[in-house]
């Protein structure tokens, strides 16, 4: 069975709640005829009304982030079965943003995986290497690292549940885009590791993620390896992100 190619659009702290909707709005008539998984991940504040607007299309709805409890005194954060309730069906974890500027641990990592799974979300789970990293010849290092210990928590049987996002830290935000080989070598490699950890790695979707743009995603996409795409910059545009759904076939 072909893996089906998965195009999400990672906004960021990007657009208000009617900038949202008129994105969608925009967005749905350009991609009615797609065979991807096409996946928004809104802010927290935007998500019910992407929800709400996508309903009875294929796109589906991912939160950027989630706490590892259910409930409990932690202010400012959101759960899993909070997200649920809203029909949001999928989470950003790990994203090197959040390792970088907000403390993100592979220990809580470790515990948000599981806890997404549990709550019926699908997790989306961003590894990568700095620049430093892979100049220093660390990348398999790095990933191995990150794998093993965000994925700990997770049964091998489940491993092919999640999604898992190749983010080079160096190529996101920078127009510096991974060359497809680079992609192509690291996703093979993230693959290999669930492998052997007893994942059903055939199933495993794996997405590049880092300056991804109309231009070069066809041939990103083109790698074996390669199942999807993971977008920023270029997924605040409804026709520049059509484009890269497009180019996913
Ligand atoms: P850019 O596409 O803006 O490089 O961002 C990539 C990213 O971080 C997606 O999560």
């Amino acid at each position: 069975m072909p893996r089906t190619p998965y195009i999400a659009a990672n906004w960021k702290m990007n657009k208000t709640i009617a900038e949202a909707a008129e994105f969608v709005d925009a967005l749905l008539p350009r991609i009615a005829a797609t065979q991807c998984d096409v996946v928004i991940c809104p802010s927290y504040l935007a998500l019910q009304e992407v929800v709400e607007r996508r309903r009875g299309t294929a796109i589906r709805v991912a939160a950027q982030n989630m706490h590892e409890e259910d409930w409990g005194a932690f202010t400012g954060e959101v759960s899993a079965p909070m997200l649920g309730e809203i029909e949001v069906e999928a989470v950003v974890l790990g994203h090197s943003e959040r390792r970088q500027f907000f403390n993100e641990t592979d220990e809580a990592l470790a515990r948000k995986v599981p806890a997404a799974l549990a709550a019926g979300l699908e997790p989306i789970l961003c590894v990568g290497e700095s620049e430093a990293a892979r100049d220093g010849g660390e990348t398999e290092e790095v990933l191995e690292r990150q794998l093993q210990a965000d994925l700990s928590g997770v049964e091998g049987a489940d491993l092919s549940k999640v999604v898992i996002a190749y983010e080079p830290v160096w190529a996101i935000g920078t127009g510096r885009t991974a060359t497809p080989e680079q992609a192509q070598e690291a996703c093979a490699f993230i693959r290999d590791v669930v492998r052997m950890r007893g994942g059903a790695a055939d199933e495993l979707r794996i997405l590049y993620g880092g300056s991804v743009k109309p231009a070069n995603a066809a041939e990103l996409l083109s790698k074996p390896d390669v199942d999807g795409a993971l977008v920023g910059g270029a997924a605040l545009d409804p026709g520049d992100f059509a484009g890269i759904v497009e180019a996913a076939g």
